[in-house]
């Protein structure tokens, strides 16, 4: 951690005008992607918006990827600024496996949607199962915003 910290990466991120915050607005944008797209869906799976139709979530989950791809990128960018600190910081691990757990339930999620949402618009119920995954997601996502932003406080 301390060769990541000392690298001319990490100083240029640390200590030139745009580094830290082009990565940390790049960051927001990501969330604002991922977390946004993951939210509509969950939201529909539990019962709220209903016009949104079934057979569009599985697409909505493929996009969230990419605002992924920008938090991973940017947010490995910004730790390694200050990567001593941050591996020891609660709220920051606490907010990295929120994060992983999410992703994993998309993952996990996305292949049932295409298989099966069509099934549930033509009359079939969304599974119980799903809509605790849904509900599990929502907080999840919820806790890795809060602990992300408490990082630089705790
Ligand atoms: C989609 C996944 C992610 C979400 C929703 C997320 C969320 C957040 C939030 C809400 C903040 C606070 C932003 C602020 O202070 O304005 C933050 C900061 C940060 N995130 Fe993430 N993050 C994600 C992925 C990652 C990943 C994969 C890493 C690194 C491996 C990471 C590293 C950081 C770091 C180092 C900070 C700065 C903390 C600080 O000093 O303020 N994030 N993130």
């Amino acid at each position: 951690m301390e060769a990541l910290e000392s690298s001319a990466f990490a100083d240029w991120v640390r200590t030139s005008f745009v580094g830290y915050p082009a990565l940390l607005t790049l960051h927001s944008v990501g969330m604002a992607i991922m977390v946004g797209l993951v939210f509509v869906v969950c939201l529909r799976l539990v019962g709220k918006f209903e016009s949104i139709p079934l057979a569009s979530l599985e697409k909505m989950l493929g996009l969230a990827w990419v605002g992924f791809a920008v938090n991973l990128i940017s947010g490995l960018g910004i730790f390694t600024s200050q990567a001593t600190f941050y591996i020891t910081s609660g709220p920051f691990l606490l907010k990295i496996a929120a994060v992983l757990a999410g992703a994993g339930m998309a993952a996990y999620l996305r292949p049932i949607l295409k298989r099966e949402a069509v099934g549930w618009a033509q009359g079939g119920a969304i599974p119980g199962g799903v809509r605790n995954l849904a509900m599990a997601s929502l907080v999840l996502w919820s806790v890795a915003i809060v602990t992300g932003r408490f990082t630089a406080y705790l």
